[in-house]
């Protein structure tokens, strides 16, 4: 398990380490209330894979013994990427989401990634909002997908569908 590391002002309650097992109840209630979960995306799916590729790479933030907050990170040798990026709606608005996205440029830096890229859902205002005042600018280029899994079906072989 990577070290804990304090954050310093405004977020010095923060506490941002890698994700422990004992996490994954409290991660995924607070990616619910965030807002994050879709039928597409299981969140118990989801954790279980990163912990099969740079399960370090995701980060919870918690104050005191609760998780607050989370970014999964992750760099294949040319983008850096960030999801699941998640502060609960009581800690918002004191720099929590900013020194999340701190610690992952951080990380991703300390392994030579030369650019992050992240996938907003274009209804989410606020998301849009907070990566402009962090720095973070649209690029010109289309969101392409296709899934190679299901999670919303019983397992079995993907369709050439994306969605
Ligand atoms: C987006 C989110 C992580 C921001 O977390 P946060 O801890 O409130 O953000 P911070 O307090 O660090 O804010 C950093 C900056 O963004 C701005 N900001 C944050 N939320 C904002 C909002 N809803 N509207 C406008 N600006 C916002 C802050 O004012 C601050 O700017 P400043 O430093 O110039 O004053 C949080 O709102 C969240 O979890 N949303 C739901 C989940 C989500 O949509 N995640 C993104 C997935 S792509």
């Amino acid at each position: 398990m990577a070290a804990a590391r304090n954050v310093s002002d405004p977020a010095a309650m923060l506490t941002i380490r890698s994700f422990v097992p004992a996490d994954r109840d409290a991660l995924i209630a607070l990616w619910r209330v965030c807002g994050l979960v879709r039928p597409t995306n299981d969140p118990a799916r989801d954790i279980a894979r990163k912990q099969r590729v740079r399960p370090d790479l995701l980060l919870v933030g918690t104050v005191g013994t609760e998780v607050v907050a989370s970014a999964m990170v992750g760099y294949e040798g040319h983008r850096g990427w960030i999801n699941y990026l998640a502060v609960a709606p009581a800690h918002r608005q004191r720099g929590f989401g900013r020194a999340l996205l701190a610690e992952a440029e951080r990380r991703l830096r300390a392994e030579g990634c030369p650019k992050i890229n992240l996938q907003v859902r274009s209804d989410n205002a606020e998301a849009l909002a907070f990566y402009r005042a962090v720095g973070y600018a649209i690029d010109p280029v289309v969101s392409l997908g296709r899934r190679l899994e299901h999670d919303d079906r019983p397992s079995g072989p993907a369709s050439a569908r994306s969605e």
